[in-house]
């Protein structure tokens, strides 16, 4: 026996291995309301222009959402003889309607039709990814509220470098998603766009409605070269891109966190839901959520890789090829928005310790760019300051001491333009207290900051 779909020209069976190689049905599953979604549409369409009559339409939808019931229960099974969903779905019609089923095809292909169903899921999954990003950055901004006032060292190249609000590094996080979240509403605009009617690449004869198909499943433009829509898939590359990109921030954030809740650092306590033990070493507590969150943008990265290098030199249209696209594209969404559902809450949970972060802040001599600024109003020029504060570091280290601990006079030796007013920066807390500028992370600008993120994010 030939396949049932397409076998008419053949003359031999499909070889069992060919079948089990080229299924999709064990992944492309997912895309089963997608497919119901589009194939209602369709029909619909067929009847408005007479391809189908009003009680053969309504036979079509009314059996086609029993058949997406029966895949919600389970209760339809799936075998890889009919290789993919559309077959599945289109098959259970068949059997159920007779040649009524058999008119659904009418003026589609599946590569026209695997398209639709594609962006259909890639368009609810931006929407789901969204909503995450957005309760990640709720958590953050929330979190201003309660570590208000807590002053860390800020970094860089991991050396101590100036004094940052707390607050000031959790508004970093919710930047850094609100671009992300630009950047999924982007890939959004240009997914929102409907190949059905482009058939297998070249269109149809067929007098179809293409534009009645798109309003009715919410699509805001219909494509304009059936050879394009059905042959690209750039819109899952750029949706896996987005992302990507979250799982780095989420990557910098994690390995963060764990520098901080060690030992060594101290400033973060992880509460317990969130870590794991050893088998061996009884006294373990370990990161290992965040030290996964940090892998798996591995993952994500490799699906992206996985992605542009399955459309490199692919000729038009359509290419069996395409198939590979579902699962790269299933495991990024999956992994990203698992990584958010645990991220939101670990961010609510954690707390830092702000005792030992302040009994050590005075190392590291966070307070010298405030001292040279401060040179800098008092008339100096900015490399002669730089040149003097550091001499004056290099006083303090060898005497084990602070910058606020040097005599005025010992000051003015080395930078003249001191006067008594120094104090008055000098110290952690009072040389974070001296930041002004748009963005800085003085205490001020923070707050509109706040205020700002709370009114984008509808939080009271
Ligand atoms: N399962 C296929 C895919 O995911 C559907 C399209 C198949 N089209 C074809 N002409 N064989 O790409």
């Amino acid at each position: 026996m030939t396949n049932p779909t397409w076998g008419g020209v053949f003359q031999q069976p499909t070889d069992i291995r060919v079948q089990r190689f080229t299924e999709s049905i064990a992944f492309d599953r997912r895309l089963y309301a997608q497919d119901i979604a589009g194939s209602i549409a369709h029909a619909q369409m067929l009847a408005s222009v007479g391809l189908l009559t009003a009680d053969e339409c309504q036979q079509i939808e009314q059996e086609l959402d029993h058949i997406r019931q029966q895949i919600e229960q389970g209760a339809l099974p799936f075998s890889p003889e009919l290789e993919d969903i559309h077959m599945h779905i289109e098959r259970a019609l068949v059997e159920r309607l007779g040649d009524v089923g058999r008119k659904l095809h009418t003026a589609r292909s599946r590569n026209d039709q695997v398209a639709t169903d594609l962006r259909l899921w890639v368009r609810e999954a931006v929407d789901a990814i969204d909503e995450r990003l957005q309760r990640l950055q709720a958590a953050f901004v929330a979190r201003c509220e309660r570590d208000r006032g807590c002053v860390l060292p800020g970094y860089t190249h991991l050396r101590r470098a100036q004094p940052v609000l707390a607050a000031h590094y959790w508004l970093a996080y919710c930047e850094k998603f609100q671009r992300d979240r630009g950047r999924l509403a982007d890939c959004r605009r240009r997914t929102n766009v409907l190949p059905l009617g482009s058939a297998a690449l070249a269109g149809t004869s067929l007098p179809i409605d293409r534009h009645e198909v798109a309003r009715r499943l919410g699509f805001d433009e219909v494509s304009a070269n059936s050879l394009d829509a059905t042959s690209d898939r750039d819109f899952v590359i750029e949706f896996v891109f987005a992302l990507s990109l979250i799982a780095a921030h989420l990557s910098t954030l994690a390995e963060e966190w764990i520098l901080w809740s060690t030992t060594e650092f101290g400033f973060l306590k992880l509460p317990q839901a969130y870590c794991t033990g050893s088998s061996i070493m009884p006294q373990k507590i370990n990161p290992d959520v965040l030290e996964l969150i940090r892998g798996k943008a591995a993952r994500v990265m490799g699906d992206l890789m996985r992605l542009l290098i399955l459309v490199k030199a692919l000729p038009l249209a359509y290419n069996r090829d395409l198939q590979e696209d579902k699962e790269p594209l299933f495991d990024s969404y999956d992994t990203v928005r698992d990584c958010l559902e645990l991220a939101a809450p670990l961010v609510a949970a954690a707390e830092l310790d702000r005792a030992a972060i302040a009994r050590r802040l005075d190392e590291g001599y966070l307070d010298a760019t405030a001292l040279m600024e401060y040179l800098i109003r008092q008339g100096t020029p900015q490399r002669t300051a730089h040149a003097q504060v550091g001499q004056l570091v290099r006083v303090a280290i060898e005497r084990g001491v602070g910058l606020q601990d040097l005599p005025l006079a010992e000051m003015r030796a080395i930078a003249p333009a001191c006067d008594a007013g120094v104090y008055e920066v000098l110290g952690p807390y009072r040389a974070a207290a001296t930041l002004t500028s748009y963005g800085s992370s003085g205490e001020h600008q923070v707050d509109l900051q706040v205020q700002a993120w709370k009114q984008r994010l509808g939080i009271g």
